[in-house]
């Protein structure tokens, strides 16, 4: 049996939990957009042509905050084609996914979709193909009231009021070769700071992410954001982190161990910054949007309909299937920590966005004409955004540890934990990587006085099946969240056992003492 003790303190916090975080991402791209979030003429679709089963899973989700219209998409979009009459927009190649694009869904439907779905927006402009001045344009458009060429051009397609975009990202991934009009660090970095001069002289009011690397493992990384903020510090407010993780073959518990390396990220991206600041003597603080992360299966096999690497055949297709990744048990868990990392992190991570919503990479998947159903790793995800409230508890972990190929020695069992004094409840999140024991986890609480447990709910390998389980159009609930039996609070201490590769969430009702 593997053992763990986490002592939490009211007095060891690490500030309020940034909603922000909840965060997904809708990129034109595969089916998240069409036959995704947006399908006129479905049964459930309503008068705007939204799968009203999709935007019921997305506020199930909990979803903060939206990220759009991509991704590497947006380095060579042009905003203009996603406004105005439906019937006179333009159908484009769209480079980044050999697709081609319709843009029947464009800037005004994704903001209808938002307030239907009750998301924040986070638009992400073309750094790529474009610049400051489509940049400060579509700023225009969509935040100026009224009295000028584009905030007038807004209301004539039918928003009179302002859309009120407060979150903004300098383009995206553009580190990345395969990014259209990919640039330098010190290209990129005069380029979005004067983006951002331009745009906050339309709106000062908004927020700015500047692109950090596309991953840890580029060459770049580390210095990309070291010039980047050197020419950007003042202008922007957050700078992006994106990583996706999976299993390579034989190596599970480096797999399962994948929040250690997006824990090690973040704190590198952290000294960074900090670094920039104290060598540029500035006084405030660059936080971090980890604005794409997830389980992708980058080096999954390819199918003649669904491909893993993008088809760059002469075959151009409206909404082909791309990377429809199926979640099982083992993704579960790993979303989980994932989401543990960022919220141990919350004193710095800000934002952040899973990618992506629906289909591509997705807790949600739905079909053409037919069902939407939550994979496995839509559960970590609901149930975090649902129970992470008010302030972040630094747990102080000791738990016992296992070996792992990538990263060594690493805890096996992780956790995350949060104190909302309104609703006096501490909640905990608690995985165990281990794919063999049970762990029994004992938690000391400090400063409280512990009532019932309110809420007890694993995930793990359902009976009679194993670790590679999912859910699918014709098995919708194989995985999901089941009662955690057996958790006792008493005194000042809670005790709990997880099952062998298992995420977790509890509940305590908790008095300040
Ligand atoms: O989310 C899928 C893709 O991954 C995004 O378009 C890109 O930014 C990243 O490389």
């Amino acid at each position: 049996m593997t053992s763990a003790r986490v002592t939490l303190d009211r007095d060891f916090t690490a500030g309020e939990v940034p909603r922000r975080i909840f965060g997904s991402f809708v990129e034109h791209m595969g089916r998240c957009v069409y036959t995704g979030i947006f399908e006129p003429g479905h049964p459930a679709a309503d008068e705007n042509g939204f799968r009203t089963d999709v935007l019921d899973l997305t506020r199930e989700m909990g979803v903060s905050v939206v990220r759009y219209p991509g991704g590497n998409f947006v380095s060579g979009y042009r905003w203009e084609d996603g406004v105005g009459p439906v019937s006179e927009r333009p159908s484009r190649l769209d480079g980044a996914w050999h697709t081609v694009e319709t843009n029947a869904f464009g800037l005004h439907e994704f903001v209808d979709w938002s307030r239907a779905a009750g998301t924040e927006i986070m638009e992400a402009v073309n750094l790529g193909t474009r610049g400051v001045d489509a940049a400060r344009e579509l700023v225009e458009y969509a935040n100026h009231p009224g009295g000028t060429y584009l905030s007038d051009l807004r209301r004539k397609n039918g928003h009179a009021d302002p859309f009120d975009i407060r979150l903004w990202c300098l383009g995206n991934e553009m580190d990345g070769p395969w990014q259209i009009g990919h640039k330098t660090a010190d290209e990129y970095g005069r380029l979005a700071q004067e983006a951002a001069k331009a745009m906050r002289l339309v709106d000062p009011s908004i927020e700015l992410v500047a692109c950090g690397s596309s991953g840890s493992g580029m060459p770049t990384f580390g210095a990309w954001e070291q010039t980047v903020l050197g020419h950007t510090y003042e202008h922007v407010d957050y700078v992006s982190l994106h990583a996706y993780y999976q299993e390579h073959e034989g190596d599970h518990a480096s797999f399962l161990a994948s929040a250690v390396d997006m824990d090690h990220f973040i704190e590198s991206v952290v000294s960074t910054a900090d670094a920039v600041r104290a060598a540029g003597k500035h006084s405030k603080r660059i936080n971090l949007s980890f604005d794409e992360w997830n389980v992708w299966y980058q080096t999954g096999k390819d199918s003649e309909d669904q491909p893993h690497v993008i088809e760059r055949s002469g075959v151009w297709r409206e909404h082909p299937r791309i990377i429809e990744d199926e979640y099982n048990v083992t993704d579960a868990v790993v979303v989980g920590t994932l989401l543990n990392s960022l919220l141990r992190h919350g004193d710095r991570v800000k934002i952040a966005n899973q990618a992506q919503l629906a289909n591509v990479i997705a807790p949600i998947r739905s079909e053409a004409g037919g069902p939407a159903w939550r994979q496995s790793i839509f559960w970590p995800f609901a149930r975090t955004a649902e129970l992470a409230r008010g302030e972040i508890l630094r747990a102080q972990v000791s738990s016992d540890r296992h070996e792992t190929a990538r990263f060594g020695d690493v805890d096996t069992v992780d956790v995350s934990a949060t104190w909302d004094e309104e609703r006096g409840r501490v909640a905990l999140f608690l995985a165990n990587r281990g794919l063999e024991e049970a762990a029994d986890v004992e938690v000391a609480l400090r400063g409280w006085g512990l009532g019932r447990v309110t809420r007890a709910e694993v995930l793990t390998v359902p009976n009679g099946a194993d670790r590679h389980t999912s859910n699918t159009r014709d098995r919708q609930e194989a995985v999901g969240m089941k009662a955690l039996e057996g958790v006792s609070a008493d005194g000042g201490t809670a005790r709990l056992t997880l099952p062998a590769l298992s995420w977790a969430v509890v509940e305590l009702e908790a008095t300040p003492a």
